[in-house]
């Protein structure tokens, strides 16, 4: 009688399982401008895809995939060179978090760039920031880094950021930005997190709208690590402790 459990072990073992109720990404979706990763998301197992194996258990499960996030980028990048069509952007990276997000859009900017009618000028600029320690947010964030932002005046600026929490750090950009007084201000974010500790702030332009859980990979990182990580991953308990802060 053990039989068709490990019948079934089988099949999760070996190939993705596409629901017969998976809503697939259809129009309705498409029209909130974001795609919403579900609250019962199963995600993906582990064993489907590549995984470091330093980091194999550490992780409870693949949230979004890279080919997923990769094809998701593409759209933002048409959506954004539409807007900007012969206005000229300054991409602004804010770090570490947003660096391959911002590498892939931008190379994706500049793909459409040549082979479309339309084009859009575009300068890349750095920011670092620092706010979050173990998998809480100090409250507080410090511009640790970067170039001299006077060069931002005048300029429609594009900030692209990882992920949008509760949405204090880029407020809190937004008014160190502001004082610069560019010409524009828009802000891409790869991801916003469905939390009640939102203050209600929502980017311009949002790549996916994911759970309130913590999650590392595509440059997120916890205490530095996982950023090596291809895949948008949920950490585990074992991930958490073994990268713990030590302070
Ligand atoms: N992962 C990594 N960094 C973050 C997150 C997260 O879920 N939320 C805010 N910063
Ligand atoms: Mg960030």
């Amino acid at each position: 009688c053990t039989r068709p459990v490990q019948l079934s072990y089988y099949f999760i073992i070996f190939h993705l399982q596409i629901s017969d109720d998976s809503p697939g990404y259809n129009e309705a979706i498409v029209l909130l401008f974001f795609l919403q990763i579900s609250d019962d998301s199963p995600g993906y197992s582990k064993e489907m895809f590549c995984i470091p194996r330093h980091y194999e258990e550490d992780l409870k499960r693949v949230l979004i995939p890279a080919g997923f996030i990769s094809d998701r980028i593409e759209r933002l990048a048409r959506d954004i060179v539409r807007d900007f069509e012969q206005e000229g952007i300054v991409a602004l990276c804010v770090l570490k978090g947003g660096y391959k997000f911002f590498t892939d859009l931008v190379e994706k900017i500049q793909q459409l760039n040549s082979n479309l009618g339309k084009s859009v000028p575009l300068a890349v600029d750095f920011i670092r920031l620092k706010s979050y320690v173990d998998d809480t947010s100090s409250g507080e964030i410090e511009v640790v880094g970067g170039d001299n932002l006077e060069n931002l005046k005048g300029k429609n600026v594009l900030v692209v950021e990882d992920i949008i929490d509760t949405g204090r750090t880029m407020q809190k950009l937004l008014g160190i930005l502001n004082n610069i007084h560019p010409k524009s201000i828009k802000v891409v974010s790869l991801l916003v997190k469905r939390t009640k500790r939102s203050i209600g702030y929502r980017p311009d332009y949002t790549g996916f709208e994911i759970p309130d859980i913590f999650i590392v990979g595509y440059a997120l990182d916890y205490n530095e690590y996982f950023r090596d990580l291809n895949h948008l991953c949920e950490i585990n308990e074992t991930g958490m402790k073994k990268y713990a802060s030590k302070s």
